[in-house]
C-alpha cells in the first residue's frame, strides 16, 4: 500500500463531526461576517436574507474554501471572505432556485418564496447576488474576480439550460450531466480552487483542487437527485418529488423511463411532459426497480474517485484528510 492509499483510508473515518471541529474557528468568522455582510436598511431584505441563512444549511462550500487555504497552510485572512462570498451566491441561488422549482420547503422551513412570495425572494436573491460581488471587490484581486464572475455566470447557464430541458423526456445524459456541471458542480470548483490561488500554489495546483471541486460538484448533486426519489422529506428538509412535480429529467428518472416495462416507460414519459406527483409511488417503484437509483449512485462514486484522485500528490495533512473525507460525504450522504 502506498501513502496515498492509506491516507485514502484513514480518512473514510473521519467524520463530519471532525471536519466541523477543524475548521470551527474559521467558520465561526465566516459566519460572523456572513451576518455583518446581510446588513441592510431595508427590513424586508433583512428578515429573508436571514430566514434562509440562518436556517441550518451544511455550508459545505464554504467548508471547502476553509479546508482548500488551510490545507496549502494559508496564513492570511482572506480565506474567510471568499467563504462568505461563496455561500452568498450559493444562497441567491437557492432563493431563485425555489422560485423557478416552485418549492414550498427547504431546510425544514417553509421557503421565503412560500412566505413572502416569488417577487421578494427573486430581489433579495439579487441583493445576495450584489453584494457578493461587493465583497469580491474588497479582495482586490483580478484572478479572484475572474473565477467568481465566471462561476456566477456559468450556473445561471446551467439554471436556464436545465428550464429549457424541463418537460422534455428526450433529455440525454449527456444533456443533463452538462446541467448539473453547470448549476452546481462550478460553484463547488470556486470554492476548491480558490483556496490554492489564495496561498499562491502553483498552477497545478490549483488545476487540481478545481478539478476536485468539479468532480464533488458532480457527484453531490448526482445524489442530490437520486434522494429526491429515495429519502424522507423529514430527513431532507426539502419536499420529496420536487423534480417529478415540475418534470425536471433528472438521471434516475431517464434511467427508469430508458429500463422500464412499457408501462413504465410511458408513465415516466407522461410524468416528464406533464409534471405532477400524482403516480409518485409508482414512479418511486419504478426508479427503485429497474436499478436506477444504483445506476445514478455508481456514476457518483466514479465522480468521488475522480476527485479524490486529483488530491493525490499535494501535501498530506488533517486539512486535506478532510477534503478526502467531504469527497466521500458527497455520495454517502442521507440528507
Ligand atoms: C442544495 O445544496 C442545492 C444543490 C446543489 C443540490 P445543499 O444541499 O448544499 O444545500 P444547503 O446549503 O445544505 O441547504
Ligand atoms: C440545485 O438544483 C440548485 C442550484 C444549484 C441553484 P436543485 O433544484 O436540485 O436543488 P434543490 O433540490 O432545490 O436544493
Ligand atoms: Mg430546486
Ligand atoms: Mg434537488
Amino acid at each position: 500500500m502506498n501513502h496515498n492509499e492509506a491516507t485514502a483510508e484513514k480518512t473514510e473515518i473521519m467524520n463530519i463531526d471532525r471536519i466541523r471541529e477543524l475548521i470551527a474557528t474559521d467558520m465561526d468568522n465566516v459566519d460572523e461576517l456572513i451576518e455583518k455582510s446581510l446588513y441592510s436598511e431595508i427590513n424586508l431584505i433583512d428578515q429573508l436574507g436571514h430566514h434562509i441563512i440562518n436556517s441550518g444549511g451544511k455550508r459545505l462550500r464554504p467548508a471547502i474554501v476553509l479546508l482548500s487555504a488551510r490545507a496549502f497552510s494559508y496564513e492570511g485572512e482572506q480565506h474567510i471572505n471568499l467563504a462568505a462570498i461563496i455561500e452568498f451566491i450559493h444562497t441567491a441561488t437557492l432563493l431563485h432556485d425555489d422560485v423557478v422549482d416552485a418549492s414550498l420547503l427547504r431546510r425544514g422551513r417553509e421557503t421565503a418564496n412560500q412566505r413572502w412570495g416569488n417577487e421578494a425572494s427573486v430581489l433579495v436573491g439579487d441583493f445576495l447576488y450584489s453584494r457578493a460581488f461587493q465583497m469580491m471587490v474588497n479582495a482586490e484581486s483580478m484572478r479572484i474576480m475572474h473565477i467568481l464572475s465566471e462561476a456566477t455566470n456559468t450556473i445561471a447557464e446551467g439554471e436556464v439550460q436545465q428550464l429549457i430541458n424541463r418537460q422534455d423526456p428526450d433529455t440525454t445524459q449527456e444533456n443533463y450531466l452538462k446541467v448539473i456541471r453547470h448549476k452546481t458542480a462550478k460553484l463547488f470548483e470556486a470554492a476548491a480552487q480558490l483556496g490554492a490561488v489564495i496561498s499562491d500554489r502553483s498552477e497545478k495546483e490549483i488545476a487540481a483542487m478545481a478539478a476536485y471541486g468539479r468532480h464533488l460538484g458532480t457527484a453531490f448533486q448526482l445524489i442530490d437527485d437520486v434522494l429526491d426519489y429515495s429519502s424522507s422529506t423529514e430527513e431532507l428538509g426539502k419536499n420529496i418529488g420536487d423534480d417529478l412535480a415540475e418534470g425536471k429529467p433528472t438521471l434516475p428518472l431517464l434511467y427508469a423511463m430508458w429500463n422500464g416495462n412499457e408501462e413504465q416507460t410511458k408513465l415516466i414519459r407522461d410524468a416528464i411532459e406533464h409534471g405532477g406527483l400524482e403516480h409518485l409511488e409508482q414512479i418511486k417503484e419504478a426508479v427503485n426497480s429497474t436499478g436506477a437509483i444504483a445506476y445514478t449512485a455508481k456514476i457518483a462514486n466514479e465522480e468521488a474517485e475522480l476527485a479524490i484522485n486529483e488530491l493525490k500528490g499535494l501535501p498530506t495533512s488533517e486539512y486535506l484528510d478532510a477534503l478526502y473525507a467531504l469527497a466521500r460525504f458527497s455520495v454517502e450522504r442521507q440528507f
